[in-house]
């Protein structure tokens, strides 16, 4: 939520921040502003409302002075409309320093008052641009940048990430974190701070991570990281190990689309090293003891969003392998309900970005209870992992598309292995059979090519019903949180009217929205030993029945279905606790077609913003 880029160092800095705006423009895409300082005394600053290309447009026309010290924004809009004065970079009252924020200063209606008082008026609507005038008057006060920066961070409430420079000081770029990302890229006589790595990875792969509450000071030569009282603190050093060409589309229309086909070399990385040949987990980064591991008497597993929805699919399997008793519950509500927590209860936070506001306080929260927190996590180094007793990275690679996808699976795949390493730790389960699981799981990344190469027959439903208003979802048992994610797919995506149902609830209400022509998708699961498969045909046939038109995901060779589909969509034969691996991947593709043939913006949906860093 919001991206932010810094450079000092001999490039053309224009050039460096928007470039690293550029890769973080799925972060916000309400507006875009630079400042640039380059030893004339004042700062050169442009900002336009709308995506990234309004501004560049703006900058070529009317090109900023050349510098090689910058900074930048894009915004996902909190306080105050999206427009060109709402923009950052904020300038002090002078113009003597220009700042950019990300998160929410809680107190910022205090602190404007005080500013009024003063005489100091402002300009936009925004929280941000009293930091920006607190800090110009340190400065005029006599100051240096990093000082400054300290006592103005010392005074705020709330959620941020600042970034400043300062007209008078064109060799330094400072900034401040509390509870939302900032990372700093090394480079060689040129350094980089940036929201995530992406905004830096061309230039250079070696990162600083940051911890809360700390004020970094970048110089060409230099990195000075100090507490907000200007204590030393010293970051941790870290590599990237992936590459540009993770951050560029590579000849994919979408990032997203890019995204949905890396899932099989995704899966792959996600289980890599993690068992042994003969299917025993090894899940060493797990640093809960084995005995804590089995004092465990409840697990809470949550998340928000996506995320929230693979906690859903991992309790069917985390309840039958342990026999533990699992809940999901979106992080927001956990946090506010005072939720009953002991040393015993493990939370298993999910979230691919690990910046998530909403589930991050939930795991203080759960901490303060004494509760053993498990991250599950995308990203190196964020807030959520760190602030967590273990985590377990689910190594997609970066996802730059708003909507998840090769996130959610590996999250999938993330909670599979922790619910098979705690029946393991706990002896619910035979190694045989933990092996049998294991090996169902190393064919996941063959029966998802065998998915992505019918994407095809996939596109050409979407085509015909692109003009649908509406479209519900419908599943059982682990198919349901399915369905629910097949929903919001085409809510973020598509904009239309999208419901996902446990096919069992639809005789208690939702059979009342069924009228003719309205596409169902339903997720059969596979025929097995139980009811579920009978119980989820005549689901189908009471919605046929009502005139729905019949899209239906069920294994290959199930001639069962034939007769009350539509649209069959074969999925290869898994397990059903399994089945959401390969089910939603039909339904992902359908999202990005569908989304793509009514001109939408796929990677970034209106509204929205990844990495979503306010509650
Ligand atoms: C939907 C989507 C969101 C995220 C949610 C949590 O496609 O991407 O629902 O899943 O905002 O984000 P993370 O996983 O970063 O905590």
């Amino acid at each position: 939520m919001c991206g932010i880029v810094g450079y000092v160092g001999s490039k053309r800095a224009q050039d460096v921040v928007v470039e690293g705006l550029r890769r973080l423009e799925y972060r916000g895409y309400d507006s875009a502003g630079v400042a640039l300082v380059d030893g004339s005394g004042r700062i050169a600053t442009d900002k336009r409302a709308g995506r990234l290309a309004n501004l560049e447009k703006a900058i070529d026309e009317n090109p900023l002075p050349d510098a090689t010290t910058g900074i930048g924004h894009t915004r996902w809009a909190t306080h105050g409309a999206p427009n060109d004065v709402n923009a950052h970079p904020h300038l002090g009252a002078t113009g003597r320093v220009a700042l950019v924020h990300n998160g929410i200063i809680e107190n910022f209606a205090m602190l404007r008052a005080e500013l009024e008082r003063d005489g100091v008026e402002g300009v936009s609507e925004t929280d941000t641009e009293v930091a920006a005038q607190l800090l110009e008057r340190e400065v005029l006060a006599g100051a240096d940048l990093t000082t400054a920066m300290r006592a103005v961070v010392r005074r705020l409430e709330g959620a941020f990430t600042l970034v400043a420079v300062d007209a008078g000081d064109p060799d330094r770029v400072v900034a401040a974190r509390r509870n939302s990302p900032l990372v700093v890229g090394l480079g060689e006589g040129e350094n980089f701070l940036g929201s995530d790595v992406a905004a830096f990875i061309e230039h250079t792969r070696e990162a600083l991570e940051l911890g809360q509450d700390q004020v970094v000071t970048i110089t060409r030569d230099g990195v000075e990281v100090t507490g907000f009282d200007g204590s030393p603190a010293e970051g941790t050093r870290y590599h990237v190990d992936w590459d540009l060409s993770a951050a560029e589309k590579d000849g994919y229309d979408w990032f997203m689309r890019k995204e949905i086909f890396e899932q099989p070399r995704a899966v792959t990385d996600a289980l890599l090293g993690r068992h042994s040949e003969t299917g025993r987990l090894q899940l060493d980064e797990v640093r809960i003891s084995e005995d804590e591991l089995r004092e465990v008497d409840r697990i809470v597993i949550i998340g928000c969003g996506t995320a929230n929805y693979s906690g859903l699919v991992a309790k069917y399997a985390v309840e039958h392998w342990t026999r533990v008793p699992c809940e999901v519950e979106l992080a927001h509500e956990f946090r506010y309900r005072d939720p009953i927590l002991t040393r015993n209860t493990l939370v298993v936070a999910i979230s691919q970005s690990g910046e998530t506001a909403d589930t991050l306080m939930a795991i203080r929260h759960a901490r303060e209870q004494n509760a053993k927190v498990l991250a599950i996590c995308n990203t190196n180094g964020s807030t959520i992992p760190r602030e967590s007793d273990a985590v377990i990275y689910t190594h997609a690679g970066p996802e730059i598309a708003v909507a998840s996808t090769k996130g959610f699976i590996t999250q999938m795949i993330a909670c599979y292995l922790l619910g098979l390493y705690l029946a393991q730790v706990r002896g619910t389960m035979y190694g045989d059979e933990i092996a049998a699981v294991v090996d169902e799981l190393r064919r996941i990344p063959g029966h998802v090519e065998g998915e992505l190469a019918k994407a095809e027959e996939v596109y050409a439903l979407a085509r015909d019903l692109s003009a649908a208003p509406a479209v519900l979802f419908l599943g059982r048992h682990a198919g349901f949180p399915i369905a629910l994610e097949g929903a919001l797919k085409l809510k973020e995506l598509a904009y239309i009217h999208a419901e996902g149902f446990a096919a069992g609830e639809l005789k208690h209400g939702p059979i009342a929205l069924v009228e003719d022509g309205l596409p169902i998708f339903c997720i059969v699961p596979p025929r097995g030993r139980d009811q579920l498969h009978a119980k989820m045909l005549s689901a189908i046939q009471e919605v046929r029945a009502r005139g729905a038109r019949t899209i239906v995901l069920a294994e290959e060779g199930d001639t069962e279905v034939g007769s009350y589909a539509d649209t069959v969509l074969s999925l290869p034969r898994v397990p059903t606790l399994l089945q959401p691996l390969v089910a939603v991947v039909p339904l992902q593709l359908f999202g990005c077609e569908l989304a793509t043939l009514l001109g939408n913006d796929v990677d970034q949906p209106r509204n929205l913003a990844k990495s979503v860093t306010v509650e």
